[in-house]
């Protein structure tokens, strides 16, 4: 029953792929009126043993203009090693997110952080859920204006999720507005950018595809889905257009999907 519908799931993505896709189009952002690759020289990743913080991290490091990642993680990972032996990447293991006091150095350094740390309501309790994501990158936002002055450029970009609403019935959807409204106002009138990306249903690619998450792909050209790889261009481009993409921006997929295209175009990565 389950091959039946993969298999039904799968054609429907080619007809789509086929006949929707080209004319769907791939939209690209506003031409940028300027480009400042110097502001994702120095980044953070957090999360980066995760679906999502794994392919930010590798858009990082493809990046030539990105000359250091900090990664910090409670755990090491033969992909994490794999990024350190590249030269580029520090790892900061790291355990407690409410005090970052270990990581003065890397507060020092960074200039742009891709917080994609989070998990699933399912794993945790509400308490939980909201120390982890509202509490967590709210005292790293607040620790970091705190090492580098307040008008420093700095920018953040949290990854959120489609659905994100603060009147939302479901608990996890309210928070992640919630967190998204904290470090809004932990930025006001400060040199920092945060900017919210919100991606829809999240693909696996690489060696996390799997066969069964294959149809998922039928919702990336009616921009409902994104690649985690394209959450970090996108991130990228956001970071490198400055000011333009102002803070207490929120993006939604299909803004992803345009801004990670907005990349391609710009560096052929
Ligand atoms: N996956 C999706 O379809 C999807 C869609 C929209 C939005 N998002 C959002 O994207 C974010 C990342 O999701 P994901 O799918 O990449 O999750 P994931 O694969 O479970 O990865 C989560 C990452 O966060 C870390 N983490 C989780 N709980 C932590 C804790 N208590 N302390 C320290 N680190 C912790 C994990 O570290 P360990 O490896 O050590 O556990 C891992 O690096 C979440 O906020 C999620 O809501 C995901």
């Amino acid at each position: 029953m389950l091959r039946r519908l993969t298999i039904a799931l799968l054609a429907v993505a080619v007809v789509l792929g086929a006949y929707v896709y080209p004319r769907l189009g791939d939209e690209v952002p506003e031409p940028a009126t300027s480009i400042e690759p110097a502001r994702h020289a120095r980044v953070a990743v957090f999360g980066a043993t995760g679906l999502v913080g794994e392919g930010v991290l590798a858009a990082t490091l493809r990046d030539p203009g990105v000359q250091i990642v900090h990664v910090v993680a409670r755990r090491r990972t033969p992909e994490l090693d794999a990024a350190v032996a590249t030269g580029r990447a520090r790892l900061w293991l790291h355990t407690d997110y409410l005090d970052y006091a270990a990581l003065a150095p890397m507060l020092a350094d960074v200039d742009a952080v891709y917080w994609a740390l989070g998990t699933s309501t399912w794993n945790v309790t509400n308490e939980e859920y909201s120390a982890i994501h509202v509490d967590y990158p709210a005292r790293f936002v607040t620790a970091w204006l705190a090492a580098r002055g307040a008008q420093t450029p700095l920018s953040f970009h949290l990854v959120s999720g489609g659905g994100t609403s603060a009147s939302a019935w479901f608990h996890w959807a309210r928070e992640k507005a919630r967190a998204e409204q904290t470090l809004f106002q932990l930025a006001q009138g400060t040199g920092l950018r945060v900017v919210s990306h919100r991606p829809g249903g999240v693909l696996r690619e690489g060696a996390r595809a799997r066969w069964y998450s294959a149809p998922l792909w039928v919702l990336k050209p009616i921009k409902r889905a994104i690649e985690p790889t394209g959450i970090g261009r996108a991130m990228l481009e956001v970071t490198a257009r400055g000011p333009q993409v102002p803070s207490s921006t929120i993006l939604e997929n299909r803004d992803l999907l345009r801004y990670a295209n907005g990349y391609r175009v710009r560096t052929g990565r």
